[in-house]
């Protein structure tokens, strides 16, 4: 096993902070040696990075939820990969993992880092940072905890073909609701259809607002919304009586500092008795197991499909943040590092 490891690794690390979208030149790459293990500790080679929209905020010193990335630290990160070498009795060699493993080659790891075993065989390791991962995960807890859908509701979506979007839609469709999608380009348009939206707008078209309200006469019971800004703006006038408004993510607003002014929401949520709630993936943690086994099952039985867009090396990840926000990403952005 140990003629396995090598001797050293690269890993990207921070190099200046970001003031608005993280970009490559904020990163830096650099070999470090394999450090000996301690007891207690074990080493894992990582398969797959993740790449997030949420990381930009994990950077950002500005209103949020980590501390951010120290200049100089490894580039935070869930990822996915077998453990190579073990001092650790909980994680053998050929354990497979995810956990928070950041933008590296190798990690040493002492199991704090660990979110999920990934105890099926079959199972593909990438699947476990995307559909059976943070994006799955918040697709079925944001929508069912806090969106509370109901068989008949008209549920509305934004980044409707991204990794979280494209699940929350079809998951939305399961409980049996009529489903908007709304997402940038023809290419993302065409596959909310095929994954089931019973519409799906272009939002890069223009005219929003009234494209929307036409598809919607009886209002918006559920909006998951993924975007902030004047995608929202658009939905948030439509909202139903009783409706609920899931704010997952703020991916259409480039500058935090100052934010955005926009339209103010709190006359339509109190005409309509509407609750908005934000939420984070990881309050669920408790209960991961529960939507870990709801996905498998859908997927088992065709009923949510996903897809994932994956670069090769890790000399891509310091640049595929900057790829989310312009929206060049189709389903799930992952960096291969072992082929
Ligand atoms: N609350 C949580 O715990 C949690 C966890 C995971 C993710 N999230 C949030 O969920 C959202 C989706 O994440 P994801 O990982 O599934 O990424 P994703 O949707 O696969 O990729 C991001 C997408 O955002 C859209 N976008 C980028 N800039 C935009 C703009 N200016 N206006 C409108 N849309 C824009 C693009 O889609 P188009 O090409 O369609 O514009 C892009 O493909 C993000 O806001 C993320 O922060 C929240």
């Amino acid at each position: 096993v140990t003629s396995a490891v090598p001797l050293q690794y690269r890993q990207i690390f921070l190099r200046q902070r970001p003031d608005g979208i993280p970009q490559a030149e904020h990163f830096g790459i650099r070999t470090v040696p394999t450090p000996e293990l301690g007891e207690g500790q074990f080493l894992v080679r990582v398969h797959y990075l993740s790449v997030d929209p949420a990381m930009r905020g994990w950077l950002s010193a500005a209103g949020n939820y980590f501390t951010p990335v120290p200049i100089g630290g490894v580039m935070s990160s869930f990822a996915s990969g077998e453990v190579m070498l073990s001092r650790h009795e909980g994680y053998p060699v050929g354990a497979r993992l995810m956990g928070m493993f950041g933008w590296q080659e190798y990690a040493v790891c002492d199991g704090s880092e660990v979110k999920r075993r990934i105890q099926d065989a079959d199972e593909p390791l990438s699947l476990s940072l995307g559909i059976l991962g943070l994006n799955g995960l918040t697709a079925y807890f944001g929508l069912m905890d806090v969106g509370r859908p109901i068989a008949g509701d008209t549920v509305v979506v934004s980044t409707a073909a991204g990794a979280v979007g494209s699940a929350v839609g079809q998951i939305a469709r399961i409980q049996g609701c009529r489903v908007i999608g709304i997402a940038g380009g023809p290419e993302k348009v065409r596959w909310c259809k095929d994954i089931g939206y019973d519409f799906a707008i272009d939002y890069k078209q223009g005219d929003l607002g009234s494209r929307l309200s036409a598809l919607c006469p009886d209002g918006v019971n559920v909006y998951f919304d993924n975007t902030s800004g004047e995608i929202s703006d658009a939905v948030l006038p439509l909202l139903a009586v009783g409706a609920r408004v899931a704010v997952c993510g703020t991916a259409s607003v480039s500058s935090w500092s100052p934010w955005p002014m926009g339209p103010r929401v709190a006359r339509h949520l109190l005409v309509k008795r509407a609750r908005m709630q934000g939420f984070l993936c990881m309050d669920y943690e408790a209960r991961y197991n529960e939507g870990i086994i709801a996905l498998k099952s859908w997927i088992k039985r065709g009923r949510l499909k996903h897809r994932e867009d994956i670069l090769d090396g890790l000399e891509r990840a310091p640049g595929s943040i900057a790829d989310l926000y312009r929206g060049d990403n189709a389903g799930k952005r992952l960096i291969r590092l072992v082929a």
